[in-house]
């Protein structure tokens, strides 16, 4: 992995976040290049990681062992069409982490022996807290499949799905998820304010509540259904708001959102051009 040469193509919030957890985990600046049109973009990455770049793809992709395809889906097909002829004569890996692009479309684009790797990132990943998984094709070889995840890794933590169509399941889940706990608790601090709160406590209150719950569950042996049991004693005031949570049905709301979710994800991976 140290040896290995690394090109971004796209400077966004992605590559940045991916470009800083690997310099922070020992990868040398020099074994990474990013690609991008916008000389904005390229000066702030080359400022804030002292990597090289450059406003053409196919030069930044010519030496590389890895390629990091991170722009939006909508031009996909014009990035790998640019790249087609460089992955075809060498045994690069790439990596695409554009939300609904299909393997199937990727290779059609880059060519059938290209080794590709599906990754479905999360946002948390600009701050190092990312879950992501992983889904790679049939040219992947293990080596390849091992530096994929020690890229993810950089930036939180990653896992391997045993079929491609479950991606659309991880876009309804850590894809989409951390937007549902922002407006859970968006919920919880409005409730707090009507009940009397100023907004400052209301708010610390309820992230400091949200980021406690989900470190116990992290660092606990025990599953959440477990941990909520045991803060829920029987006549007490948690029991009262999970009665009211499970009379109105929480849990089959949860499965609704989420299956809407993952249609929508399947969805846009057949829209044309994508
Ligand atoms: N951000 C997330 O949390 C997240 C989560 C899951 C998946 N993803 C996926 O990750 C990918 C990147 O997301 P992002 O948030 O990093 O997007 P972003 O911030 O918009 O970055 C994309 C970058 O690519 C540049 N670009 C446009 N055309 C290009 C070209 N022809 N060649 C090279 N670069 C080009 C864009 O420049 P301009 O701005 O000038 O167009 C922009 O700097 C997307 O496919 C997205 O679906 C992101």
């Amino acid at each position: 992995m140290e040896d290995c040469k690394i090109a971004f193509i796209g400077c966004g919030n992605m590559s940045r976040s991916l470009i800083g957890g690997l310099i922070a985990n020992g990868i040398k600046p020099g074994s990474l290049s990013a690609a991008d049109p916008d000389s904005k973009q390229r000066q702030a990455i080359t400022r804030q990681f002292g990597i090289t770049t450059l406003a053409n793809n196919h030069a930044a992709v010519v030496d590389a062992d890895v390629i990091v395809l991170a722009v939006k889906p909508q031009i996909m097909g014009t990035v790998t069409n640019e790249l087609a002829e460089c992955v075809k004569e060498n045994t690069q890996l790439t990596i695409s982490i554009a939300a609904g692009v299909r393997l199937g479309t990727l290779s059609a684009w880059l060519g059938e022996q290209a080794a590709i790797v599906r990754v479905m990132p999360n946002t948390p990943a600009l701050i190092q807290a990312g879950a992501a998984a992983l889904f790679a094709n049939e040219q992947t070889t293990a080596t390849q499949k091992n530096t994929a995840e020690t890229i993810m890794r950089s930036v939180g933590i990653a896992i391997w799905l045993d079929t491609e169509d479950l991606l659309d399941t991880v876009t309804a889940l850590s894809g989409s998820g951390s937007a549902y706990f922002f407006y859970f608790m968006e919920a919880m601090e409005k409730a707090a304010i009507n009940m009397g709160l100023n907004n400052e406590h209301a708010r610390l209150l309820t992230i400091e509540t949200a980021l406690g719950a989900a470190k116990m569950a992290s660092l606990s042996d025990f599953d959440p259904a477990t941990l909520r049991r045991q803060v829920t004693s029987p006549g007490g005031t948690t029991e009262q708001a999970l009665n009211i949570f499970m009379q109105g049905k929480l849990e089959a709301l949860v499965y609704e959102a989420m299956r809407a979710a993952r249609q929508r994800s399947v969805e846009l991976s057949q829209t044309p051009g994508v």
